[in-house]
Formats: structure tokens, sequence, C-alpha cells
């Protein structure tokens, strides 16, 4: 099977580049020391999963314990949720997965301690990982309130049913861009120091409180999002090191980690292949094409440094930019582009977007098809889709 022969609009992951992205990151890993877990929100595909354990990754790290339910159904045996696991139903539901799996999930408030504690046997503890905030804003105890990190550490590690193995943090303002005085290498390179150093000052406070169990040995310290990865470097901090690293959307990477300077257009593996439906001169507006992919498809995200709501690819097998045509806005079901000449485009034509943000666009399709140059290699199922 061609592209050609694929209805559209359709996923496509460009296998050559997403293994470079794969062997990138897992040298990366290896060059630190630290273990890679890499989260599969950005995928949720058992294949592409298997694909990343096949070449070292230990683990993996999900969001949602539903994708945990599918993984551990897969047969992955370690599964990290990064996320404050709340509630009796969802806690019954992973108690119910140690059977076939080690699991672990965060904890950050002590409320969240306190329902964990009551959801698991104190002869077979459960792993947390304090989740701490390093300027993302999010969940998490913020890296400059020892305290507060003492007190929720302090309850997870005095509860016999809780075993503090770790502290976990995802340093989202990566996300944010530079400020107007940083160069968006600069930017990368801080927010990468700040995940690093916070969490080491953070394991370091924790070991000096009493009532925690803290120690460097057998202590996580788990960071990671794809922007900081670019630019980090581990490093010791009173016998504190980074032990493991978590991202999610460099196996395809997208337009908004191009405009972050996080990742090349040629490392972005994953494009919506969609075809033109129309092409319109109007009196009262500029030439337009319309092609048959919408919100449904891209959702309407947008971040730093990005140009409507992804980029749209020259006809050619290198990664570049169309020179003329823009996505600038989307109906549900059909993009809208701008810069068109109508002597260039036709009813019928083909064109491939890199989406803004994958995985987004990944948790809107049922497939994705595998290419190799204009070749349809595989077919595989996005497992996890919508839960
Ligand atoms: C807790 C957590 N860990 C890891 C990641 C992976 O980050 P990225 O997709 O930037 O690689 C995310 C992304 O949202 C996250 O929320």
């Amino acid at each position: 099977m061609t592209l050609d022969d694929l209805p559209t609009p359709a996923l496509l992951v460009d296998r050559p580049r997403l293994d470079r992205n794969l062997d990138r990151m897992q040298a990366t890993a290896e060059a630190n020391n630290v273990a890679l877990r890499p989260h599969i929100k950005t995928h949720k595909s058992v294949a592409l999963a298997r694909r990343q354990r096949a070449r070292g990754a230990e683990g993996l790290t999900v969001a949602t314990v539903a994708e945990a339910e599918t993984f551990v159904e897969a047969g992955v045996s370690d599964v990290r949720v990064a996320y404050p696991v709340t509630g009796r139903d969802k806690h019954a539901r992973l108690r119910h997965l140690r059977d076939d799996a080690t699991l672990s999930f965060t904890v950050d408030t002590l409320a969240g301690a306190e329902q964990a504690a009551a959801a698991y046997p104190a002869r077979a503890p459960v792993d947390v990982l304090l989740e701490v905030d390093v300027g993302h804003g999010r969940c998490g105890v913020h890296w400059s309130d020892d305290a507060q990190a003492v007190r929720v550490a302090r309850a997870i590690a005095g509860a016999k049913e809780l075993h503090l193995a770790g502290i976990l943090t995802h340093a989202g303002q990566a996300y944010n861009g530079p400020a107007d005085t940083q160069t968006e290498a600069e930017a990368l390179a801080q927010s990468a120091r700040h995940e690093r150093d916070r969490m080491l000052s953070v394991a370091a406070a924790l070991a000096d409180a009493e009532g925690t169990g803290v120690t460097p040995d057998a202590f996580e310290i788990s960071i990671g999002s794809t922007p900081t990865m670019a630019a980090f470097e581990n490093a010791e901090h009173e016998g504190f090191r980074v032990t493991e690293i978590r991202p999610g959307n460099y196996v395809v990477n997208d337009a908004m980690q191009v405009a972050l300077g996080a990742a090349s257009l040629d490392a972005c593996a994953l494009t919506v292949c969609t075809t033109v439906v129309s092409v319109q001169e109007k009196p009262d507006g500029p030439a337009r094409a319309f092609v048959d992919a919408g919100k449904k498809v891209f959702t309407t995200d947008t971040g730093y440094g990005t140009d409507g709501y992804g980029t749209v690819l020259a006809p050619t097998h290198s990664r570049q930019a169309h020179p003329e045509l823009r996505l600038a806005h989307l109906s549900e079901e059909h993009g809208w582009l701008d810069g068109v000449h109508p002597d260039h485009l036709s009813v019928g034509d083909r064109l491939q977007i890199v989406p803004n943000h994958a995985c987004v666009t990944f948790n809107n399709q049922n497939q994705i098809h595998v290419i190799d140059d204009d070749a349809v290699v595989d077919t595989w199922s996005i497992d996890a889709r919508g839960g």
C-alpha cells in the first residue's frame, strides 16, 4: 500500500524519523546514567511502546488509570502513574493491576496521602512519589517550600501502606518559551537546570528532615519533559542524582517543539495527511483552500512561537515548511489554508501537516499509519485512546 491509497485524514508516523528520535532519547538517558521511563500519554499505542522498550526503556509512565490498565493488559510489568491519583474507585483499579505489574503513582497533598493509605494493604505497601512543582505552577509541593515537602513526605513515609520511593516533577514551564531577554536555547537550558537543581535541593532537604526516611540510596528522582531533555545534564548534590527521565512528546515531536528550539522540523515524525477538498477565489477575500482535517483532528492548541494550527509541509521528502501555505483557521472538519495561489493547488492534492501538539492529535484518531518513504509499512492502533 502507498500513501496515495490511504483515505484521509490519516495520521502518519515516519518510521525512520521515529526510530531516530527513540535512539536519540535512549542515548541521552544512557549518557546521563538514568532510566528512561517514557510517558506514553503522547501516543497511547502498545506497538509504539514496544519499540521504546526494545531500545532499553525501563517501565512506562502513564497519566491515567485507564492507560495503566491498557498497558498492563498488554504485558508491561512496571507502570508509573505520574498523576495524583485520588478516589476509591481509581485506587481499587490500580490495586487490582498490582497482581500483574509493579505500580506507582504520585501524591502531593496530605489528603492524597491519606486516601492512598486507606486503599492498599500494609503487608504490600505501594510505591508513591512525592510530586514537586519546579516552576510550572501545576500540581506538586513548591520546590522552595521545604516545610510543606517534609510534611507531605512524612505523611507518606509514616503510612505503613505506602512506601516513599522518590520525588517526581515535570518542568512544564519549558513550554512557555523564552523571556524577552533570552534566546530559545537559553530558556531551555534554564528550565532544564531548574528542573534538575530544584529536585536535588528538595531531595537533600527531605534527607535532612527527621521522619522521612530519605537517604540517597535507592531514592528516585524522576524528571522530564521533551523540551528540558534537549538541555539535560545530570549532576550530583549531597549524594543525590537524577535517576529517571520521563519525556513523552519526543517520539514524534511537533510544531511546538520546533518553535521552542527543542527539535528540528526534520525530527517531526508525525504528520496529518490531508486532501484539498475545495479551492475558492471569492470576491470578498483572499484565495483559500480547504483540507479535510479540522479541529477534530488537530485541536485548536497553539503555543509559544506557533503560526496557525500546524506546519504545512512542502511536497518533498525532506521536511520543509511549504513556502506559501498556512493553516490559518479550523472549523470542525475543515482546515482553512491561507497563502493560496489557485494555479498551484488543485482539488484532490494531498498535503502533509505537522500538528502543533502531537499528543492531542494522537488522541483524536484510532490508528497510526507507519510510513517509510511513500510506502505504508504498518498500521498501529491507538490502544488507550480516550481513556
Ligand atoms: C507529569 C508529566 N510527566 C512527563 C510529561 C512528558 O512531557 P513531554 O510531553 O514534554 O515530553 C508530561 C507531559 O505532559 C507530564 O505531565
